[in-house]
This record gives C-alpha cells, structure tokens and sequence, in this order.
C-alpha cells in the first residue's frame, strides 16, 4: 500500500492494546486495523480520512488515505461479531463510509439519506453486527467519483466462524486512476460533459493495493491458497485470471458458491465486485488483470509468486458450500430502466426516467420473493449494485456471463435486458445504483424503501 504523507496532523490514532483471544487468520498485502477492544466478539477499530501527499514511484500527488494509506487498512472480524468504527473525517469537505456488501442495519450504511454527511474534523461511531462471512469493502458515499479516485477505498474480511484452512490468505485491491502527463493525479474529476460523463473516469493506470509494480512473495508448493480480491475502480470493468496455478473460484461478492466455478479465466471482475479465488502454486502463480485493448487483450501481472519447495500438489480444498438464497415464487416484480437524457451539463444518467432526488424511494415489501427486471436503453454498461440485500441472477439475454451465487454487484451490458431475484430480506430505506461513480453522480441512483 501507499502511505501518505500527511498535509496536517489533524487526529492521532491510538496504538493497539491486548490482542483477543483467538486471532484471526492473517492476510498477506494490507495493514490489519488493530482491534482496541479486548471482547472476544467486538472488533473496534479507528479510521481517519486523511488528505496527504504520496510519491508512487516517482509521481507526487495529493491523495486521500484512511489511515493515511491507499488503499485503506484492512477491517477484519469474524461473521457475528459486533463492529465499532470510531471514524473521523479530516478532509476539508463531508464524507460518510459505506460498507459495500454488508447486510447490516440499515442507519449504519453510511449514505447521506440516512446519516448527515460527517463534517470536516467531526467524527461519527458506525456500530453494527455483521451478519455475512465474506469478502467486502469500505468507501465514502458522498462525492465518491471524487473522494474514491483520490484514494479513500478500503478492503474488509469477514471470517467464517471456522474459516476455511488455507495456508495463506491474500487480499489484492485492483484499482485504475488517471494521470496525467508530468504523472500526477489528473484534476477534472466531475462528470460534467465529455468522455467522463459519457463512460465514468477511466484511468490510464493500475495499481495492486496501491503499488504500480506487481506485489511479489514466495509462494510454496504444495499449498493452498485464498485470493480475495476487489474491482475499485471509479468505472473500468477489469478482468483477472490467473497463471502458473491450479485455481478455481469459491465464492462471489463475499458468499461461498455451492459449487466451485472452475478456473476458466480471463473472468470478468466488474466494478464493485469481489471474488474469492482458490489457487494451488504450480510453477509460481501469478494474479493477471486483463484489460481489452484495440490490439487485443493486455495481460498486466498484478502478484508473482515465486515458487518455493516441492511437494506434490493437493487437491482443492473447497468442493461444497452452502445453498444459495432459495427462489421462491415471485410476489412482487418491479422493472428498473437504466437511461439517460441531455442536462445542463451534457449527458446526465438516470433510472426510470428520474435523477436521483428527483423520485420518492420505490416502495416494496420486505421478505417477499421479488423479481427485478433491468432494461438497459442507452447502449453503455452499468455495473448495478443493491446495497442491504443480496439478488441472484435468474437470466440475462446479452453476451455477459452467468454468475452463480448471491450478489450484491453485476454488470449489465448495453441494451441488455437482466432479471434479477431477490428476497428483500433487510428493512429500511437501501440504495441501488450504477457503479460507475460518475453515472451514480448525475443521477444514476435510487432507493427502495423496504417496509
Ligand atoms: Cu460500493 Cu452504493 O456502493
Ligand atoms: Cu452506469
């Protein structure tokens, strides 16, 4: 990761006392955030947004940290425990931090329809229970195209209660920003006309938890291993496979798959979404994130494991997991179209025809069987995600891949036409939106009130 230089001091962060009892399994690429509070089932931890100056190889540009690093520490807990985040905001304009993925209580969500956005130097206590093991992540919900790309992203693992015995646990954060030509963090974040409204701030950069050169360690044979890795990209769809390995994918946005989903790469890793990856050194094993090109597709190593040992090479570890979400018969259907219209400052994305604010909440019932049909009219792609619950994709009619498993995150291609099941199983007032930052900026973005 990159650790940012501070521009002012504005809050110091307790050292960690006493450790709990049973630790949890250690992650390879990220800073764990010390849990301050000895309770076996709670996990507090302080967070600080920060503004800083960070030299990436050479390129000095203002970014912003939690923690003063980029992307952010990593949040663990174990499925159940309680989370306390004492955060504080100590950049000059509001933020909230929103836990993407996590089925908590919905006041907790860090959206600013149901927290007053975090004053600069104020500070606000998220607590919740996390009721998911799996793999998530953390970033602001207030000017997120801006305060994303600036840095302020973070990794979250929530541990099974028995966590599944790899030997190794690795997180990689794939990130894509722009620079510009003296290789500084290019200005021009809004989505006021042009290209960034049209297709969201594509970069010209990847960065692998931050770092532009691929993350090394020693892998060894014999072995198994857990990638978990994140898409935090403002807009690019990436893909990642992976080489010198025996690998598959065991689970989807944070949920085990009943199944394994062999590892037939390169797989589209869409913004927002996580996979948990099984890989098996082979030769080495080497993370690859595959970017379409005019020339073909461009293979960009992100980790290179090095081999070391030898041994015989085990079997996958994973086989079986729990059922998905039940199907049942569909009470409710509600249809949502993705467009988008010319506004004052050029094209403007929207749902149903409204901008965000423009609507009340869609009003459903809570833990009923509900159908989702997704229209997409404006020929682009649109990462669709639903905050509080998970949905399963029943079909989909345009070249995208069946992805097995509960989601709270997937990519819809232009002119496509997806329906989506979901049980709306968490009350309260929940976000959906269009990942690409920008798209959610101009309006791309509702809210279902689930009572
Ligand atoms: Cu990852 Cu509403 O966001
Ligand atoms: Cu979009």
């Amino acid at each position: 990761m990159v650790r940012l230089l501070p521009l002012a001091l504005l809050f110091a962060c307790q050292p960690a006392e006493e450790d709990e009892a049973v630790p949890l399994p250690t992650v390879w690429g990220l800073e764990t955030l010390p849990d301050q509070d000895p309770a076996e089932d709670v996990v507090e931890v302080n967070l600080v947004a920060t503004e800083g100056q960070a030299t990436i190889d050479g390129i000095a540009s203002t970014l912003w940290g939690y923690n003063s690093q980029v992307p952010g520490p990593l949040l663990q807990a174990r499925v159940g425990d309680t989370v306390r985040v004492n955060f504080a905001n100590g950049l000059s304009e509001p933020t909230t931090v929103h836990w993407h993925g996590l089925r908590i209580d919905n006041a907790m969500d860090g959206v600013p329809a149901l927290q007053e956005p975090v004053q600069p130097g104020d500070s606000f206590t998220y607590e919740f229970v996390v009721p998911d093991s799996g793999t998530f992540w953390y970033h602001p919900h207030v000017r997120g195209h801006e305060q994303v790309e600036r840095g302020l992203q973070g990794a979250m693992v929530i541990h099974e209660e028995e966590p599944l015995a790899y030997d190794v646990e690795r997180y990689f954060v794939l990130d894509d920003i722009l620079l510009d030509e003296d290789n500084r963090l290019a200005g021009g974040f809004d989505p006021v006309g042009g290209m960034t409204a049209m297709h969201g701030r594509l970069g010209n950069t990847l960065l692998f938890n931050g770092q532009l050169d691929p993350l090394q360690a020693e892998v060894a044979a014999a072995t198994r291993e857990r990638w978990r890795v994140v898409n935090t990209a403002n807009a690019r769809t990436l893909s990642i496979d992976v080489a010198d390995a025996a690998w598959q994918v065991i689970a989807v946005d944070g949920t085990l798959l009943t199944e394994p989903w062999p590892g037939v790469g390169p797989i589209r890793l869409e913004v927002g979404r996580r996979y948990d990856l099984e890989v098996i050194p082979e030769a080495g094993a080497e993370l690859q994130v595959v970017v379409p090109t005019t020339t073909g597709d461009a293979a960009y190593p992100a980790f290179q494991g090095a081999l070391v040992g030898d041994g015989e090479s085990p079997d996958f570890l994973f086989t079986r997991g729990p059922a998905p979400m039940a199907m049942d018969d569909v009470e409710q259907e509600l249809t949502l179209t993705l467009d988008a219209a010319n506004g004052q400052y050029g094209v403007e994305f929207m749902i149903n025809g409204l901008r965000y604010g423009e609507g009340d909440a869609i009003p459903v019932d809570v833990d009923t069987p509900t159908r989702i049909v997704i229209e997409e009219t404006t020929g682009l792609e649109h990462p669709f995600h639903l905050h509080g619950q998970f949905f399963r994709l029943v079909s989909r009619d345009g070249g995208g891949p069946f992805v097995p498993g509960s989601l709270d995150t997937l990519l819809v291609d232009g002119g496509e036409r997806v329906e989506l099941y979901t049980d709306f199983s968490n009350p309260g007032r929940w976000m959906a939106h269009c990942h690409i930052l920008e798209h959610a900026e101009t309006g791309m973005m509702t809210e279902f009130d689930v009572r």
